[in-house]
């Protein structure tokens, strides 16, 4: 293997492995990366005109090299056969059942990603882990590829867990805080370290890229996740202390944000964070205590994770008292399912819970986003312990037109904090609502005061108004 020739495969080709090894392939133009994955659709996908992730800046990295050194198959054996290097990117999910269930992670997907890494390898690799995975997971990689591969073949296993935010994605990719590598710090997990560190330095300053052993990189990962999650419901938690007495927690967070200890950013208080990852990765932690029997270091993450559903069921409590403690055939229009802003991923969404609740109620639910894929909306919604498929279609509309959503509602409730909700033509929404109109901003983003002025009742996350 040289600089030059590198072959690089990535198993999974999701929002992680698609937009990682597309900027991998976009910066390093004489290395081959074959993106596979054994979901077929998905692979098709990303070999049509229409990704199967929106993220912003994708488009033009993977149309860019796409058939040039960027590849994407279904042919996962013939793509390890060829690699140097394999990152193991699969998916990493809560348990749904035995033991750890609710907590631990689900490292099926990386056993079986790591024993086809083993049965089929002819020559020698280097194995990355970029899922999130619970510390020590690398042992476990190594057992089952050292039992299970032919004489001669040497395996390396790396940590590289990824920082890349959705919605961010290809700019956190090209321009990363740090690239974090851990090994095994012997003579060999070095070196190895050291090929994926060159490949890295094609477009990243080499002081931001650090190494470390293997166990503190992989909870590394896990600790970004709960401190940054922590911090939202730190200030999630300071919100309902806000409602409560009068203060401004966009204020308090401004205030407190510019001790430079502290710092401004992720101080945004909210109905709720979502996305695959902040809860995953905190049940990780707290179980990882739990089996290292730190009852109170487990109770203390497990705290962020009630407090996050404690914001939302707050918002919820609001919503129903301020419309006269009855949703019952109240016309509410949502907007916004995504958990974030500029992806279309609706993982853990605060909407999921939210519009659950609304059916319950039994209110009538009419869903804008502007990029949540219908089909999306309705498998969401129609998981066990949603809602039945019969109460979906009985209480939920999707509109692809925020005027037409809100048409006749008594109320919006803001879930997502898309670009275009702040400048809406709102007098036009409010002419055509139900009187009196109420606006609930979970997001703390809508001009208070003008949608006052055009007379909508409005209630904000961290405020009095
Ligand atoms: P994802 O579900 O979008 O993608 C995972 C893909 O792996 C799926 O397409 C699945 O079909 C495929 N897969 C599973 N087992 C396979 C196998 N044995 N062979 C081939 N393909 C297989 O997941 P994701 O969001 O990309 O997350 C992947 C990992 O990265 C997780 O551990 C996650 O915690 C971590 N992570 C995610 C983000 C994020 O923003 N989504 C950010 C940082 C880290
Ligand atoms: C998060 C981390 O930011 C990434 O570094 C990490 O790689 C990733 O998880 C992961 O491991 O999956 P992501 O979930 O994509 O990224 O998006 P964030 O920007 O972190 O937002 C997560 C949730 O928190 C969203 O619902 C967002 O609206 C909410 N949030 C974020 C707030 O409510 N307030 C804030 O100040 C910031």
């Amino acid at each position: 293997m040289t600089k030059e020739n590198l072959k690089i495969c990535c198993i999974g080709a999701g929002y992680v492995g698609g937009p990682t090894c597309a900027v991998i392939a976009y910066k390093c133009p004489t290395v081959t990366v074959t993106i596979v994955d054994l979901n077929e659709d998905r692979i098709a996908a990303w070999n049509s005109d229409n990704l199967p992730i929106y993220e912003p800046g994708l488009d033009d990295v993977v149309f860019a090299c796409r058939g040039r050194n960027l590849f994407f198959s279904s042919e996962v054996d013939q793509a390890i056969q060829e690699a140097d290097l394999i990152f193991v990117s699969v998916n990493t999910p809560t348990k749904k059942s035995g033991i750890g269930a609710g907590f631990a992670a689900d490292l099926a997907y990386v056993e079986s990603a790591t024993r086809r890494i083993a049965q089929v390898a002819t020559s020698s690799k280097i194995v990355i882990e970029k899922s999130t995975v619970p510390c020590r997971t690398a042992e476990s990689m190594r057992a089952i590829l050292e039992a299970n591969s032919r004489d001669g073949i040497r395996f390396d296993i790396l940590s590289n867990p990824e920082f890349l935010a959705e919605g961010t994605a290809i700019p956190d990719l090209m321009y990363p805080d740090r690239v974090l590598i851990g090994s095994l710090q012997t003579p060999e997990g070095i070196k190895a370290q050291n090929v994926l560190a060159d490949v890295y330095a094609n477009w990243v300053p080499k002081e931001k890229i650090i190494t470390m052993g293997l166990w503190s990189s992989e909870l590394s990962k896990l600790a970004a996740n709960a401190l940054l999650a922590q911090r939202i419901s730190s200030i999630n938690a300071l919100s309902a202390i806000c409602e409560a007495t009068g203060a401004d927690v966009d204020e308090v967070a401004y205030a407190c944000g510019l001790d430079s200890r502290i710092g401004p950013k992720f101080l945004k208080a909210s109905v709720g964070f979502g996305g695959s990852c902040f809860q995953k990765d905190i049940l990780n932690l707290v179980y990882l205590s739990e089996s290292l029997h730190l009852p109170e270091v487990a109770e203390y993450w497990k705290q962020v994770v009630t407090m996050n559903e404690y914001q939302k069921s707050r918002f919820l409590e609001r919503i129903v008292k301020r419309l006269f403690n009855t949703l019952t055939n109240k016309n509410l229009a949502v907007f916004g399912f995504a958990f974030k802003k500029n992806t279309g991923d609706t993982r853990e969404s605060a909407a999921i819970t939210l519009v659950k609740h609304f059916i319950q109620e039994k209110a009538n639910i009419h869903i804008y986003d502007p990029k949540v894929e219908d089909a999306q909306i309705e498998m969401d919604l129609c998981e066990p312990g949603i809602a039945t498929p019969e109460q979906y279609k009985k209480s939920v509309t999707i509109f692809h037109d925020p005027y037409e959503a809100a048409k006749n509602a008594d109320a919006i409730v803001v879930l997502t904090e898309w670009d275009e909700f702040k400048t809406l033509d709102y007098q036009r929404v409010y002419n055509n609502m139900h009187k009196p109109a109420f606006i609930f901003d979970g997001r703390l983003f809508l001009d208070t005061k003008k949608l006052q002025n055009i007379g909508f009742q409005v209630e904000v996350i961290g405020r009095q108004v």
